[in-house]
């Protein structure tokens, strides 16, 4: 089928909740995938953060072939091997003496959490959860109501009860926000969404201790930041402060549905059954994707990759720069990297499409690119190439 025969069922059949780039994508290897004109394009933002080893990897594929052989679905009345094995490898990596909880998203994985944190603040009263503004936590209505972002809660209100937003690196304001019925405050411990926003010296520490100090959850958010995305497993171990519970998605099956939560042990035993479930969370085939994707990045040493790639983009971003008064401020940490522009990024997106190259610009004026962590260096130089052309010759 053509591009233009795909769209054209599209437009008949499927809802128009989406901006789609009109394009039909047939075919993806590493960081490139083909359209159905055979034309192939270089991915700096493959899979909105969730092919972070690259498109079709090939452990992940044939994990997910020789699992999908042997067995697909079975639903969490039983022990599975993969989910088990999973749990233990991201409890491993963490660090923490914690407990995993599998669902199929990030929206998912932060319902769970929140439940989690009502549950554990019930005893005494609490139930209210400071989140950030400008911050991304899903569009299921727990998750959005945590999502300090006004523009996704128009038009849905009322919002779930229960959630106060604190600007994102203003430690005093999150704190006046603390009160008799707050039991944990949630955040992206890097933005995404919001900007590629990094955390100020010493905020994650400041809300570590305003936790300790009033009996409050910490609950990282890392379906963005998590699996490598910063240069380690998960980026709280990148800041030295250790959470009470994560979230996790995106990247941690390599591209195929995953999400999952990481809660210490002593929180972790409120979800006893009856409290909470996911019909397909933690399926054999998911985890096996996710074991092969943990195991991608092991074996391949992306971790360490993940830093160069984001000194290289830097590094290219800088001397861009110097020559290019659109360019405001370069925020990258590990492939996770943002470019503040004096300009809505949108028509940079679009001439990068035009010239093949695919990147994404958030909150209006920050370009975003999430590359895998095995990006090959020529493809960063020739990506970043094309970027520096669109950026100096655009007119306005
Ligand atoms: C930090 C963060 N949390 C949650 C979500 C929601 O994840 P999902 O789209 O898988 O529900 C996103 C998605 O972009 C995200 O970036």
């Amino acid at each position: 089928m053509t591009s233009q025969e795909t769209i054209a069922i599209f437009e008949k059949y499927v809802i128009g909740n989406y901006r789609r780039f009109p394009v039909s994508l047939v075919r993806g290897e590493g960081s490139y995938v083909w359209d159905a004109e055979g034309k192939r394009y270089l991915d700096f933002f493959p899979g909105w953060g969730c092919n972070l080893v690259g498109h079709c990897p090939p452990r992940v594929v044939k994990a997910v072939a020789e699992q999908a052989a042997r067995l697909i679905h079975v639903p969490n009345t039983w022990y599975m091997e993969p989910q088990g094995l999973l749990a233990m490898a991201l409890v491993e990596r963490s660090g923490l003496d914690a407990q995993c909880f599998f669902c199929n998203s990030g929206t998912e994985a932060n319902e769970a959490v929140i439940k989690l944190a009502r549950l554990n603040g019930k005893p005494k009263g609490r139930y209210k959860i400071i989140t950030m503004l400008d911050s991304f936590h899903g569009r299921t209505f727990g998750a959005l109501s945590a999502t300090g972002q006004p523009k996704y809660h128009q038009n849905l209100e009322p919002m779930l009860a229960g959630f106060a937003y604190a600007p994102f690196g203003d430690l005093d304001a999150a704190s006046r926000l603390v009160d008799d019925e707050t039991c944990a405050i949630m955040i992206e411990p890097i933005q995404g969404e919001g900007g590629v926003n990094i955390p100020p010296e010493g905020y994650l520490e400041g809300l570590r201790k305003l936790c300790d100090q009033h009996g409050l959850m910490l609950i990282f958010d890392e379906v963005q930041t998590g699996m490598g995305r910063t240069g380690t497993w998960y980026a709280f171990q990148n800041f030295g402060v250790e959470p009470d519970a994560i979230t996790l998605a995106k990247a941690l099956a390599g591209g195929v549905a995953c999400g999952g939560l990481l809660a210490k042990t002593e929180f972790a035993a409120k979800l006893v059954p009856g409290t909470h479930a996911a019909t397909f969370g933690g399926n054999p085939l998911a985890c096996a994707a996710a074991l092969a994707t943990i195991d991608t990045i092991e074996a391949d040493h992306l971790l360490a990759r993940a830093g160069r790639i984001g000194a290289a983009f830097h590094a290219r971003f800088d001397a861009l720069q110097k020559r290019c008064p659109l360019v405001q401020e370069i925020r990258t940490r590990g492939t996770m990297v943002g470019v503040e522009l004096s300009i809505d990024g949108t028509p940079i997106v679009n001439e990068c499409l035009k010239r093949n190259l695919l990147i994404n610009c958030t909150h209006g004026t920050v370009l975003r690119l999430l590359p895998a962590l095995n990006l090959p260096d020529d493809a960063l130089q020739a990506g970043c190439d094309i970027l520096d052309d669109v950026l100096l010759s655009y007119k306005g």
